[in-house]
């Protein structure tokens, strides 16, 4: 149970309420592409509404880097959003976020009403943290609610600043419903607990494992990562994905698992191709004899299997990285193979946000796993057993 305050604990009745979403969605054009983090947000936006409150949105979107970028206004949301709630949301387009036009919206609003801030990130002092655009954030409401899951591992105005300078804070539904499912399989797992780690690089992924090395049954490694996990086994890996500077802790992290009992799975077959696209020609080798001139882009078909097997026995699985280039649709057979694995088990599945989200999305198995995560960085982090900034400056309970 999270020890802090709930939109569930609040009196918002005729007051304004500043809630922090993360409304970083992918725009391609100016069209949002993937509306995960809008519908995600609802819950608690049509909370407040419903009881009266005064609904002052705010987000960041990209990285404008302090400046006003129109390509990543916020506006295409505050449309999305709209026709979401069945309701107006007014959009203060303020290239200082909180300017006299978004000063001027505020005031004019009743109860029940939304209003949506300019990203965040058009003012250089939000990353930094500091303290007068915190304040400024905070004159606009007398609450604040973060419900920005996906952005809880930066400690920026929007997020934590701002929690000083309001009379009261609260975490929103999204933000509890993530830290519960995220949090319970971390450290309240049914048993046997799977994890899944993929994507291109052991040194992003260092803590996860490391941390998850102390908690599951069994670990899978998939993906670009698991390349230098094949030269710490004495493998040779052609052209593939290779940190060899973090060969040392591949191998320190194969003895760990042998020492705590883990089940450590990685591949033992590849498909390599030459170049770099969707019809090259492949060939299944060996995960530890990759030719030179090749380089592994999936996972091979007998991995493919012994990972669906380990899947299968689960009773929480917790995935975070896909098990290779599945943007190309020759090689997301592996991302599919995990995918269809849990898509099938009477199990807790929990996507862990970022690249593995849109894979699960894409592939078209979203609607088949209990959780898929709105965070990318920020559900590592807590993967990581990090506390996330932004949830430890709200109050607590
Ligand atoms: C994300 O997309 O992971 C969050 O919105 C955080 O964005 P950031 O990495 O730009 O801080």
């Amino acid at each position: 149970m999270l020890s802090k305050k709930s939109v569930e604990d609040l009196q918002v009745k005729g007051k304004k309420v500043l809630v922090r979403c993360d409304f970083n969605v992918p725009l391609q054009e100016g069209v949002i592409t993937d509306e995960n983090r809008i519908v995600a947000a609802l819950p608690t936006i049509e909370k407040l509404v419903a009881e009266g409150a005064k609904v002052i949105l705010c987000s960041h979107m990209g990285k404008p880097k302090g400046e006003a970028k129109p390509e990543l206004s916020l506006a295409p949301v505050a449309v999305r959003l709209s026709e979401k709630l069945g309701k107006a949301v007014v959009f203060a387009n303020d290239d200082e976020v909180v300017g006299a036009e978004a000063k001027a919206a505020v005031a004019a609003m009743n109860d029940g009403d939304v209003v949506l801030l300019q990203n965040t990130r058009y003012r250089k002092e939000e990353t930094k943290n500091e303290e007068a655009f915190s304040k400024e954030l905070a004159s606009l409401a007398e609450i604040f609610v973060n419900d920005a899951f996906g952005t809880s591992h930066r400690a920026h105005c929007s997020t934590v600043g701002v929690t000083e300078f309001v009379s009261e804070s609260a975490v929103g539904y999204l933000m509890e419903k993530e830290i519960a499912f995220l949090g319970n399989a971390v450290n309240n797992p049914e048993r046997p607990f799977v994890a899944i780690l993929g994507g291109s690089k052991v040194s992003d992924k260092i803590a996860v494992i490391n941390n998850l090395l102390e908690k599951v049954d069994t670990l899978i490694i998939g993906g670009g990562m698991a390349y230098t996990f094949a030269v710490a086994q004495g493998g040779t890996v052609g052209d593939s994905l290779l940190e060899m500077d973090k060969v040392d802790y591949a191998k320190e992290m194969i003895a760990k698992a042998k020492e705590k009992g883990v089940n450590l799975l990685l591949p033992v077959d590849t498909v390599v191709i030459q170049g770099f696209s969707n019809d090259a020609e492949s060939q299944i080798v060996s995960t530890l004899e990759i030719p030179d001139g090749w380089g592994g882009l999936d996972i091979g078909p007998k991995t493919r299997e012994i990972f669906a097997d380990a899947i299968k026995g689960a009773k929480t699985v917790i995935w975070n990285g896909p098990m290779g280039v599945f943007e190309f649709s020759n090689f997301a057979h592996g991302t599919e193979a995990v995918a269809i694995a849990m898509a099938e088990i009477d199990a807790t599945t929990i996507i862990g946000g970022g690249d593995s989200a849109a894979a699960v999305n894409i592939l078209g198995y979203g609607d088949k796993m209990t959780h898929i995560s709105t965070g990318g960085g920020a559900s590592l982090e807590f993967l990581e057993g990090k506390e996330l900034p932004g949830v430890a400056a709200v109050q607590d309970k």
